[in-house]
């Protein structure tokens, strides 16, 4: 008889995640101080509907049960992040409350037979290091390592895996170049100077951590990103294809030059040579010594994928709904590209697209992975992140997210794709757990696989949390 059913790889991992800010709420309970988030969204328009976190999912007050739900669905670990203002307020002296929370945390997942999988930096980034410059600082990734080591000796006797930064791109990038992020800057080559020093507290904190290793406490390093293929949306024009190299360059090889081959590529630096930042060169701000540290060995690399990108270079001739991501009502802020001297826009392919209008390429998923493998010989790979947002509605207390399942299960055999192809893929997270603060698109974006209610704080699985609690049982997915 032939199996209905694919099967993962034994040991495969499974989870969801989440990140501090999108969910936990208590914004100012035991001593927390503000973050960048917390100030960006009081600016008017940077947020749908003026949406905070201040509440979020009282996840700070839920943690128990929300833990007890995970468990009832079967997952096996838990990606979540630590909030740097919580545990050194201000960035400054730690925090005994704040680092009790995560313990505490650690604790319940520990019992449940859970992994506990911490992420160092999901944004939220001290308000008080920002207002000294933020990431354009560099001081700022030394004061990131001081946060991590403090996190570190705290959680590191029941914590192995240790993830440093999520998508530093966005952090980087929308954050400091395109403005769509926290602290809302537009300053073009900011971001490039910010992705350095990103590195760089990456770097210094897996240096302090591995310094920390003991016999009986081996931590395992790593680092999310939010990587994509980056096809040329005609590759029949030159312009369009050269468009994607440098995306690929600005999205891409940015991070994976200096973490996995200790160097930022040659075209990269020959497309921003021009680019200063306080009127000095970016290059300026790479010091000696810097990419050794960034390029030490990885124990595993954290994926987060969503869509790919096909760009068209400018002057690309488009009515406005041509365009991704036109069909959202997004944030009423200008923004500007992300991409520091872009020049090219990302038009529909005709695929089938998610509500947040995102398109859906499964197989550009399967590709990524190989690549990694192939050109960069990627250390084991988890996908940290994936998921989809739809516009749920709740019928007699059901959510049926039909086509959040169905871009799980794809992205499920896109994976396997990879898997068969040779690639080291060891878990898979689903982007997330909960309906959450979904940065500026508020609450208005869902992409949990359980329904939060936000006046009664109510979770309901949705059929994606129940189908993938079946995925999960079987360590397989329907053919
Ligand atoms: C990636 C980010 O890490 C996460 O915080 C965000 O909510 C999802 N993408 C969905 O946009």
């Amino acid at each position: 008889m032939t199996s209905t059913y694919r099967a993962f790889p034994q040991h495969f991992l499974w989870g969801a995640a989440t990140a501090a800010f999108q969910i936990e709420g208590a914004y100012d309970e035991d001593g927390r101080t503000d973050s960048i988030w917390d100030t960006f969204t009081r600016v008017p328009g940077a947020i749908v509907a003026g949406d905070t976190a201040e509440v979020a999912c009282d996840h700070y007050h839920r943690m128990p049960e929300d833990v007890a739900l995970m468990k009832r669905l079967n997952h096996a670990a838990y990606r979540f992040s630590v909030a740097w203002p919580r545990v050194r307020p201000d960035g400054g002296a730690v925090n005994q409350k704040g680092l009790d929370f995560y313990s505490r945390l650690v604790d319940e997942l520990l019992e449940a037979d859970m992994v506990p999988w911490p992420t160092l930096y999901h944004w939220d980034l001290p308000q008080a290091l920002e207002d000294a410059g933020g990431w354009t600082n560099r001081d700022t990734a030394y004061r990131f390592a001081d946060y991590a080591v403090s996190v570190y000796d705290a959680l590191g006797d029941r914590v192995e895996a240790w993830t440093t930064l999520n998508e530093p791109w966005c952090s980087a990038f929308m954050g400091y170049t395109g403005g769509q992020h926290a602290p809302g800057r537009q300053e073009g080559a900011a971001g490039i100077v910010a992705a350095h020093h990103l590195l760089l507290g990456h770097g210094l904190v897996v240096d302090e951590v591995r310094r920390r290793a003991t016999p009986d406490r081996r931590p395992r390093l790593g680092i999310t990103l939010n990587l994509t293929v980056a096809d040329p949306f005609d590759p029949a024009r030159p312009a369009d294809v050269d468009a994607a190299r440098r995306l690929d360059g600005l999205h891409n090889r940015v991070f994976l030059d200096p973490l996995l081959r200790g160097r930022y590529a040659d075209d990269l630096a020959a497309d921003t040579e021009g680019m200063a930042f306080e009127g000095r060169p970016w290059s300026s701000y790479v010091h000696d010594g810097d990419l050794a540290l960034i390029s030490a060995p990885l124990d595993f690399l954290g994926v987060n994928f969503y869509h790919g990108d096909v760009p068209a270079a400018l002057p690309y001739d488009a009515a406005p709904d041509e365009l991704l991501g036109s069909r959202i009502q997004g944030p009423a802020r200008p923004r500007t590209s992300p991409y520091p001297g872009g020049g090219f826009v990302f038009p529909r392919r005709g695929l089938p697209t998610t509500d947040r209008d995102w398109e859906i390429d499964p197989a550009a998923l399967t590709r990524l992975l190989v690549r990694l493998h192939e050109e960069y010989a990627a250390p084991p790979i988890y996908i940290t992140e994936n998921g989809a947002m739809c516009d749920d509605v709740v019928v007699d207390g059901e959510v049926r997210d039909d086509a959040r399942r169905d871009f799980i299960e794809q992205h499920l055999h896109a994976t396997l794709d990879a898997i068969d192809a040779g690639v080291d893929v060891r878990g898979y997270f689903v982007w997330s757990l909960l309906d959450n603060f979904e940065w500026s698109y508020g609450y208005a974006h869902r992409f949990g696989i359980v329904h939060v209610d936000y006046e009664t704080q109510m979770r309901t699985p949705k059929g994606s949390a129940l189908w993938y609690a079946d995925v999960i049982a079987r360590n397989a997915v329907p053919l």
